[in-house]
């Protein structure tokens, strides 16, 4: 008979403050679901003088890690500190110590998940990590256990908060791209430093660990080909619009004949497709499988409540695990070999914003490179510019076409003499 479970936390930053507010005031539901009461006993800050919003014991505070990885008295260890090397050291410390780990940092769990599950394994220890990938959704354990039995096919995620947010402030408010981002920042939803969010790495972080579970094969982050969102301009989101679409940040994990493809990017989804309505700082995994064939994941993504709400309940199954004597047993070795398509094997189509020679003959140029390489057009806008310039502004969107063939046509078209610069270019998907 268990009477207590004591847990220790590494952070009291926006997250773990959020968690020990749940444990505080979940506490009559905690104790329904496993049977005694959860205590934090210390936790890991950097500066202990800092002031806190929450209602904890100045003595549970400590800068010496060893307090908590290294305490007798603590089974579960919370890391939400944040990093990536010595927070490696710390988890790879606490598990060595027979301590349960839940985590909510994606890219310690991108880059070293698969040595944390095996220590983890070698100790009997659950590691959870449902909290580092889409905030307040239960998307992993719906793919691990909702849809164990199923063949996941296709995953399309809008998994950054930060992004989501400024790119429906930009086109919804018609706001600066830097104002929205300082924004987000102060909400709490953005990363320590805001390049990963908005260069797309924290989204690509989430994809390989929604595709390593989703496929049951072990990806890295090296494998998630991956472009941000500090490029888009105001035109590219006006192009959208008028031709029928919305910009999101979609990471996409797809696997045909047994092969994969994983990627991030800015991606235009018509607008009535169901991540278009996908707003704010809300998160929405689209997941097709073969048997059940459309599900849709959505919540909000980050921040305080939503996060930590995903890390208490990670803490509810390491204790019904303790309970049960059973930790470490969910932890299921990859079923297949990393098998990554190539280009040929990438199906999609294009949007393309292009400045080009305001002459006679330009279409039949560019007509001519598509079609050599078996790209055809499947919407078109051209805008004369006002400026005399001599140019004019030309907007494809393409049938689908494989990456190989695509990548062809933009290689030919940056050297094409009537194309005076390839403004943007962009994957549609959800047609
Ligand atoms: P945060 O607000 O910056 O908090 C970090 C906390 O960790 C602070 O309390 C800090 O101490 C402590 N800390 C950091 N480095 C430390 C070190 N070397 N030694 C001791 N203490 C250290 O971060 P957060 O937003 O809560 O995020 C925490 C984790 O959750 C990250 O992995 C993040 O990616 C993940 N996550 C965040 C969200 C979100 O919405 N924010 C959502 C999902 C996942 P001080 O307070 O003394 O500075
Ligand atoms: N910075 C992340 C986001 C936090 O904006 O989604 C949640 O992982």
């Amino acid at each position: 008979m268990i009477e207590k479970i004591s847990v220790g936390l590494l952070g009291l930053g926006t997250v773990g403050s959020g968690v020990v507010q749940i444990i505080e005031e979940h506490q009559d539901k905690l104790m329904h679901q496993i049977g005694c009461p959860v205590e934090i006993m210390k936790v890991l800050v950097r500066d202990t003088s800092k002031k806190r919003d929450v209602n904890l014991a100045e003595e549970k505070l400590t800068t010496n890690p060893d307090e908590v990885l290294s305490n007798p008295e603590v089974d579960v260890v919370i890391e939400v500190m944040g990093g990536v090397e010595h927070t490696r050291e710390y988890i790879l410390k606490a598990l060595k110590n027979k301590k349960h780990v839940v985590t909510a940092n994606k890219d310690l769990m991108a880059i070293h998940g698969r040595e944390l599950h095996e220590e983890a394994y070698k100790n009997n220890c659950d590691i959870f990590y449902e909290a580092s990938v889409a905030g307040g959704i239960p998307i992993l354990r719906g793919l691990v256990e909702g849809l164990a039995s199923d063949r996941i096919m296709k995953m399309m995620g809008i998994v950054n908060g930060t992004t989501n947010y400024i790119l429906t402030k930009m086109s919804q408010e018609g706001r600066a791209y830097e104002e929205v981002l300082q924004e987000a920042q102060q909400l709490g939803y953005a990363e320590a430093d805001p390049t990963s969010d908005v260069e797309g790495l924290d989204a690509a972080r989430k994809m390989a660990i929604l595709g390593t579970l989703g496929f049951s094969m072990h990806l890295d982050l090296e494998d998630v080909s991956v472009k941000g969102i500090s490029n888009i301009t105001e035109e590219d989101l006006d192009y959208s619009e008028r031709l029928g679409y919305t910009m999101k940040l979609i990471g996409i994990a797809s696997k045909t004949n047994g092969n994969v493809e994983v990627s991030v990017q800015p991606t235009l989804l018509p607008v009535d497709h169901p991540l278009a309505s996908v707003h704010d700082v809300y998160n929405a995994v689209y997941v097709y499988g073969e048997a059940v064939g459309e599900t849709m994941f959505y919540g909000p993504g980050a921040g305080k409540l939503p996060t930590a709400t995903a890390v208490v309940s990670d803490l509810v199954n390491v204790m019904k695990n303790m309970r049960l004597g059973v930790n470490g047993s969910s932890i299921i070795k990859p079923q297949f070999e990393k098998r990554l398509k190539d280009a040929s094997e990438i199906y999609s189509k294009y949007f393309i914003r292009l400045h080009v020679k305001d002459e006679a003959g330009v279409f039949a140029e560019l007509t001519t490179v598509f079609s050599n390489h078996n790209v055809s057009f499947e919407k078109i806008l051209q805008v004369p510019f006002e400026d005399k310039s001599g140019l004019a502004e030309i907007v494809i969107v393409t049938h689908t076409a494989s990456k190989q063939n695509y990548d062809d046509v933009m290689q030919k078209l940056m050297h094409l003499d009537v194309v005076y610069q390839v403004k943007s270019n962009y994957r549609v998907e959800g047609e």
